[in-house]
């Protein structure tokens, strides 16, 4: 394949001083309108902080516009003036030398008549400079609606034909009394398309680079398309397929003068590749190999592919697929892209694939990358066998042991047939007919637990409160499940009185409100209390016991300082060793047994410590001077005599 370059094409002089302009006023300049008709530069400006605007009126003083090759009128200068801004005239000096021309016609008092495409950018910019009975004149038809006998300057716009422009200046002139004609049609379109049609005459193929938009580039195409009957218009060489060239020996390559050179390379280069990439093809093809083509059509029994080779490849029914659809199109469309193993590079001039045994291989490459990289692949959970489960993953039949089915123990795995799970492949076998994948689900479970865990240990904190499910019972507490995450009630947590086992209170599954109590980010611990979140009942026992009180209660435990007594509300309180009897004791054993019904009186009540404190030698000391008020109540003779001589009230307090 052979690739020529026309001998002119690309960049004009006037879009090659623009954009230098604009690329010298640097980051932060503003261009009114975009500053040529090609998107990809106009895009590449955009990124060195070069943007087109639509008006000058946004734009704040001082800010650096630029004016671009097909001109402006005189009223942008005004208002560029008026707002402080500072031009850059990138107008090519051929629009300007057209702008001058019908200033000068108009001064001169000719009416200003340009040869163009009206809504042109450039026309539109030497007509504001004709003063305001300008008229553009685009065809032979229009020329008749010029009133005959008036003094004309012509200008024609600098991309017209020159067969357009004599034409039409002719018909103009017969029609006026008087006649100017500044000629400024520039060269450089006239050269571009003599250049091109000369290597269209020549070639097979015609490539015409450029911008869409751009109504030169169009006209290029249109003009190379009488002499080449291949030819393809593109912008970019994305848009270049193989399939556009094939039969191509000769290729020419033209642009319009708004096309970038590095543009231009960039369908050359491509065009190359291609060339490498089907010589290379055609040169190393090989059975055995894997090639990756695009599906070209798709017949009853087999799918075609272009495989960027001579010949396209073929894939049978049998090879597309281990199980194949009847309609080969719910499998692939046209368009895809897939890989296949060549299984016989010229069968009949056509190259025969497998996509099976290119899948097959493909799979054990991923799962070999799988495994080495700790990916964690999706698969399709297919039978529970003995001793586990199997999967397909990747199209191979896959083994995950009972033991790494998941973090817990389960004991039947039949529900999980045909579920989708996620594992990692963690044994690989594949030497000749030796092939073995072995997963582990328990491995992802376990990851995904970890990261649930840091997100969890981030952001929970002592006194929170949470709702969790009771996901295991121990002899020393209950775990509960509160996010992803076990924190334990310890068995002295789980309620205000004592609690024999967790199983006394709770079940596995239930769901309970918690009190996070503590939490050791650095050891991953979380105490919980579900005794915190009921109201305290000591509060309720004690609301009636008063300091002063006596009470009946049980002894019922004994130790070295003291004994505690039962009341009857069922609190209990302590009874100092000094407070069990009048006289001194060594031990509260030797005056006393365990559940022995006693009198005490309330010394005290602390609510902060949740301590009673009782007395039983003043309980008996109260009852004593109780008694001995009733005798004497009772015998008012003997108190009136003594009562003279003594203090009674000293008396009964000892
Ligand atoms: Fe100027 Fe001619 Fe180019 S007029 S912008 S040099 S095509």
């Amino acid at each position: 394949m052979k690739i020529t370059k026309a001998k002119y094409m690309g960049f004009c002089q006037g879009v090659k001083r623009a954009v230098n302009l604009a690329t010298e006023s640097g980051a932060g300049s503003y261009t009114l309108g975009p500053l040529i008709h090609n998107p990809q530069m106009i895009n590449r400006l955009k990124k060195q902080g070069i943007t087109p605007v639509d008006s000058l009126y946004g734009l704040k003083a001082g800010s650096k516009v630029i004016f671009r090759s097909h001109g402006e009128g005189p009223s942008s200068y005004n208002i560029a003036q008026a707002r402080e801004l500072t031009v850059i005239d990138a107008t090519c000096p051929h629009v300007k030398k057209a702008q001058e021309a019908a200033e000068k016609f108009c001064q001169d008092g000719y009416r200003v008549v340009i040869i163009g495409e009206a809504k042109h950018p450039e026309v539109i910019s030497i007509k504001a400079w004709g003063g305001a009975n300008t008229i553009v004149i685009g065809s032979s038809d229009e020329v008749d609606n010029l009133p005959a006998g008036g003094r004309y300057g012509i200008v024609v716009q600098t991309t017209c034909t020159e067969d357009a422009f004599q034409k039409l200046s002719s018909l103009i002139t017969d029609k006026a009394s008087e006649s100017k004609v500044a000629r400024t049609i520039c060269k450089a379109t006239s050269e571009r398309q003599q250049a091109a049609v000369e290597l269209a005459k020549n070639v097979d193929t015609m490539i015409v680079v450029g911008g869409k938009n751009s109504a030169n580039t169009n006209h290029l195409r249109d003009i190379v398309a009488e002499h080449c009957s291949n030819t393809i218009f593109i912008e970019t060489a994305d848009e270049l397929l193989s399939e556009m060239l094939e039969n191509s020996k000769h290729i020419g390559v033209t642009a319009g003068a708004s096309t970038p050179d590095w543009l231009i390379e960039e369908v050359i280069n491509k065009m190359e590749e291609m060339q490498t990439i089907g010589e290379g093809a055609i040169a190393n093809i090989k059975a055995g190999e894997i090639i990756t083509g695009v599906v070209s059509s798709i017949a009853k029994d087999e799918v075609y592919l272009d495989i960027q080779h001579k010949s396209d490849g073929i894939i049978l029914r049998s090879e597309m697929s281990l199980l194949p659809p009847d309609d080969l199109n719910s499998l692939v469309k046209v368009g895809d892209s897939i890989s296949a193993m060549i299984i016989n590079p010229d069968k009949d001039g056509c190259v025969i694939l497998s996509k099976v045994r290119a899948d097959s291989v493909l799979a054990w490459e991923r799962l070999a990358a799988a495994q080495e990289n700790g990916e964690t692949l999706e698969t399709l959970v297919t039978a529970v066998v003995k001793g586990g489960i199997t999967v397909d993953v990747l199209g191979v039949r896959g083994f995950i042991p009972a033991s790494h089915v998941d973090v817990h123990r389960i004991e039947d795995f039949s529900p999980m047939v045909g579920q989708k799970i996620s594992a990692k492949v963690i044994e690989l076998e594949n030497e000749g007919t030796r092939k073995r994948v072995v997963l582990s689900r328990r491995e992802v479970l376990k990851e995904e637990k970890a990261v649930k865990e840091k997100e969890f240990y981030n952001k929970i904190k002592s006194g929170e409160k949470y709702e969790g499910t009771v996901s295991r019972l121990a002899n020393f507490g209950a775990f509960i499940d509160i996010g992803g995450v076990d924190g334990l009630v310890h068995i002295s947590d789980m309620a205000w009185h004592r609690v024999k086992h967790p199983s006394d209170i709770l079940n596995v599954g239930d769901k309970v409100q918690v009190l996070v109590q503590k939490v050791d980010v650095e050891n991953k611990k979380i105490s919980l209390s579900l005794r915190d979140l009921q109201p305290d009942p000591w509060f309720s026992v004690i609301a009636g016991i008063k300091e002063g009180q006596i009470l009946e209660g049980k002894v019922s435990k004994f130790l070295p300082f003291g004994v505690f007594v039962l009341l009857e509300n069922n609190a209990e309180g302590l009874v100092h060793i000094s407070e069990i009897a009048e006289e001194r004791i060594d031990k509260p054993e030797s005056v006393l047994k365990e559940g022995q019904p006693v009198k005490v009186k309330v010394l005290g009540v602390d609510k902060k410590s949740k301590k009673i404190s009782l007395s039983i030698a003043q309980a008996k000391h109260d009852a004593e001077k109780n008694e001995f008020k009733e005798y004497l109540a009772e015998n008012n003779e003997f108190t009136t005599s003594i009562g003279s001589k003594f203090d009674l009230s000293k008396l009964l307090d000892k």
